[in-house]
């Protein structure tokens, strides 16, 4: 791909697509700036070479809790830039476009959740991409397209692979430094293991599959709402509180977890306990004592020394999502323990925004890399092409 090394952005008119899905609080603050922290590279180097920028970039998906629009990010992003930085209630309409036509050189505007459209929650190829309202609208007053939003790079949504149709295009630091660490899974060392955890299942479910029947892992191992979901599948009665989490965000994909550990039961590993809350206290439950009233909120210990154990042999372990509700101290403890331990593995690589945050909160460090993706990182980790990439390396 083209780089910003390549892009002459003195008094041009840059669109950058960042990937700043971050995780809120009610009342839609940021509960953690570490993917805004990370496309500070790019956005300072286009204003400091004197661009103008246009922010494009999407938070939560619709209907969900954290659907929000971009005003707390636009605030924060001021704080972080030398350069000026504005927000707009509006993404491509004549009022938005307006704003990028008067951006003065040097300085950033943000624009709306590109998600409060509907074409930006589709899928579609590059060329019927293009021709989208967004995209079609905005290259009316964009001279080029940065793409910086690696952590969205698997997606095939009009704003992540539409405009390198249409307008010179480029990939940002954050895209240029991921695809470095991540390009190689298969020249890593093995036994390769794959933590899944978090609560994108549907996603996990489909990438424990990839993973497995390519050879790229040896062993999955599941934990967070993942493990619950395979547990589940397995025919283990979690009780009706976490049957319910796991119906919810596993949508039509429990049928291929159930398949996925018929045909590789050796190579995925399950929990074999839980951590519930009960009178304000974290109580663990074996698999064989459940059914239990409350939510499953984190692995248990027994889990903990079954997985740690594994990654005491890894070459490598790839870590997605954590493994309970670690905003909770009492729920924290598998996820920190966990992270702790695939350290001492060969290689430790971490994916994952809500990952990132995790990490920082519980203050782990000690990685190999640590991603701004989840399900971007790990589609790379997969061995498979980024939609994104593909994109902009086919007008290159
Ligand atoms: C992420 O958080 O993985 C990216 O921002 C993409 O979000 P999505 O899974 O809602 O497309």
């Amino acid at each position: 791909i083209r780089t910003l090394d390549d892009l002459d952005a003195s008094g041009t008119a840059v669109g950058v697509r960042v990937d700043i899905n971050s995780p809120l609080t009610d009342d839609g603050q940021l509960a953690d700036d570490a993917r805004l922290r990370a496309h500070v590279d790019t956005l300072s180097e286009l204003t400091e070479r004197n661009a103008r920028v246009a922010v494009l970039a999407h938070q939560g998906r619709p209907a969900g809790d954290e659907f929000m629009p971009l005003s707390a990010h636009a605030r924060r992003l001021d704080e972080l830039l030398d350069a000026p930085v504005e927000y707009i209630d509006a993404t491509f309409c004549k009022a938005a476009r307006d704003r990028i036509e008067a951006l003065e050189n040097g300085s950033v505007l943000v624009l709306e959740n590109t998600r409060f459209y509907s074409e930006e929650n589709m899928s579609f190829d590059p060329a019927s991409a293009a021709e989208t309202h967004l995209v079609d609208r905005l290259s009316m007053v964009l001279d080029v397209f940065v793409n910086d939003a690696f952590a969205a790079a698997h997606r095939s949504q009009p704003s992540i692979v539409g405009f390198a149709e249409r307008l010179p295009s480029f990939g940002g630091r954050v895209m240029e430094r991921e695809l470095e660490a991540l390009g190689e899974i298969r020249e890593r060392p093995s036994p390769r293991v794959y933590v899944l955890g978090g609560a994108k299942v549907d996603d996990s479910i489909e990438i424990a599959e990839t993973v497995l029947q390519s050879g790229i892992a040896d062993t999955v191992l599941t934990t967070g709402v993942v493990g619950n979901a395979f547990l589940h599948a397995s025919g283990v009665s979690l009780g009706a509180e976490t049957a319910s989490v796991v119906t919810s965000r596993a949508r039509d994909r429990l049928d291929l977890a159930a398949d996925l550990l018929e045909r590789y039961p050796e190579r995925i590993q399950t929990p074999v306990d839980v951590a519930v809350e009960r009178d304000g206290e974290r109580v663990e439950h074996s698999i064989e004592s459940l059914p239990v009233e409350q939510p499953a909120l984190d692995v248990g210990q027994e889990t903990i020394d079954a997985y740690t154990e594994v990654f005491e042999a890894a070459g490598t372990v790839v870590l997605n999502g954590p493994a309970g509700v670690f905003e909770d101290e009492r729920f924290a403890v598998g996820t920190t323990e966990l992270y702790s331990g695939a350290t001492d593995a060969g290689f430790s690589i971490v994916g994952g925004g809500d990952t990132a945050a995790a990490l920082r909160q519980l203050g782990l460090s000690g990685f190999d890399h640590v991603s701004t993706g989840g399900g971007a990182a790990l589609a790379l980790l997969t061995g498979e092409q980024l939609p994104a990439v593909t994109a902009l390396d086919s007008k290159t």
